[in-house]
């Protein structure tokens, strides 16, 4: 099998066949295991998964409460209330500076997870290709196969920040391809692609006449001076065939109240998503869409303070794994991940030979992580750590990890950067 076939060509399953190939997740495994160690007293650092640690903003709170006490807890439109889809129409048109879109382009999902799913059952036919960078969020590939399709990954390489390289994307096109789906800020390496990237991208999509699904869920979390592009933005000749999501799970740490959304100005996708929405949701929780509105609307400056913080958190992770033998750390250009790539003297001096190993060896310290090869075929020698989690627990953890991953003694190991608060 070619590196990143997930499918033989040509072969075809039903949904339940295909729910089959899908374990329950390596990381859903790592997060069990310290759970129970958790209730079983021994201390644990949470830094397997993703879940923003801030809480969600007073007024939008308060926009969620207001909503459910005036009866606003009824069937509302399948495709997302009319205050919502205008005030996310204002949001993509001077925010993402994508300036032809109205509100009858923006279809409100239930987070960006389903987004995906909704967006590859609709577009996708048996055996239609997708490229996808990987390592890649591992659902993005999961829901291309249920839907049907064939992801066929492109490795990313540290050589080049892990940016998705077009001349490798168009090496792998095929007469059997139909999309380039793309994500950035990208989990988990933390890469952000450039507008030139992104211009590449889109030339090559244009010229073999391809879609493209730029998932931008951590378009608000980023580091300086990287900044954020949307794809729909830079092809207003292009546009019916791009397809964006969006979330508020990141930006608004929103992500228990599972809200997002699709955008798309393809008539016939346009005709096709609100039927799978009536059949999967039937419409979004009412109350969640309100609080939605005023997370749109109200004061944003809760997103500098999320970033001042995450930037804070990636400095402490980063320094406890500078330096380390065998392994590689990259600095994130975005997202709240760190991604490092092993070297087989990690083996020689811990016994760990692969980040799949080291995973487990960390877990049994109490220490959270998740393989590379969670997220890809050809990550094996990686590993992901999140820093999702509050700044303490982040803190504590790194020390924790880097006295693990050098045998350091707790008196011995080196300060970490002070915490601004
Ligand atoms: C790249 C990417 N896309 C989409 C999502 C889904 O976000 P949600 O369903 O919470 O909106 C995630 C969640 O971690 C993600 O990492």
């Amino acid at each position: 099998m070619p590196v990143g076939r997930y499918l033989k060509e040509g072969h075809t399953v039903a949904l339940s066949e295909s729910l089959d190939s899908i374990s329950l997740g390596k990381i859903v495994v790592i997060r069990e295991q310290l759970m129970k160690a958790q209730a079983a007293g021994q201390t644990v650092y949470r830094l397997e998964s993703g879940d923003p640690s801030f809480s969600v903003a007073p007024h939008v709170l308060a926009a969620l409460q207001a909503a459910a006490v005036a009866g606003k807890t009824h069937y509302i439109p399948n495709d997302g209330i009319p205050q919502l889809r205008a005030a996310l129409r204002d949001k993509l048109r001077h925010k993402n500076k994508i300036a032809a879109v109205t509100e009858n382009d923006i279809f409100v999902t239930n987070g960006a997870m389903h987004a995906l799913f909704v967006t590859f059952s609709c577009l996708l036919k048996t055996g239609d290709e997708v490229i996808v960078p990987d390592p890649m969020w591992t659902e993005v590939v999961e829901n291309i196969k249920l839907a049907g399709g064939v992801p066929v990954g492109v490795p990313l390489k540290f050589e080049k920040d892990f940016e998705y390289d077009p001349a490798d994307i168009r090496a792998r096109i095929t007469p059997r391809t139909k999309a380039i789906f793309l994500n950035t800020p990208h989990n988990p390496t933390g890469a952000v692609l450039s507008k030139e990237t992104l211009l590449e991208i889109l030339a090559i999509a244009e010229a073999h006449g391809l879609w493209i699904i730029s998932d931008e869920a951590y378009e608000d979390v980023l580091y300086a001076p990287n900044e954020h592009h949307s794809i729909a933005a830079l092809a207003p000749h292009y546009l019916d065939k791009i397809i964006s999501v969006y979330s508020f799970s990141k930006t608004y740490a929103m992500s228990g109240l599972r809200v997002g959304c699709i955008v798309t100005t393809d008539s016939v996708l346009q005709s096709r998503i609100p039927k799978l929405l009536r059949c999967t949701i039937n419409g979004v929780n009412s109350v969640t869409q309100w609080a939605a509105v005023a997370a749109l609307e109200g004061p944003q400056d809760q997103l500098a303070e999320m970033r001042d913080e995450y930037a804070l958190r990636r400095t402490l992770l980063l320094e406890a794994l500078q330096g380390i033998e065998g392994l590689r750390p990259f600095a994130p250009h975005g997202g709240f991940c760190l991604w490092a790539q092993l070297d087989p003297s990690l083996d020689a001096r811990l016994g760990c030979s692969s980040g799949d190993e080291l995973s487990e060896w960390l877990a049994r310290q109490g220490i959270g992580s998740a393989p590379g090869d969670a997220f890809g075929v050809t990550c094996h020698d990686a590993i992901r750590f999140a820093f999702s989690c509050d700044t303490e627990m982040v803190r504590s953890g790194a020390i924790a990890l880097r006295r693990a991953l050098t045998g350091q003694t707790a008196a011995s190991a080196a300060p970490l950067a002070e915490s601004r608060s």
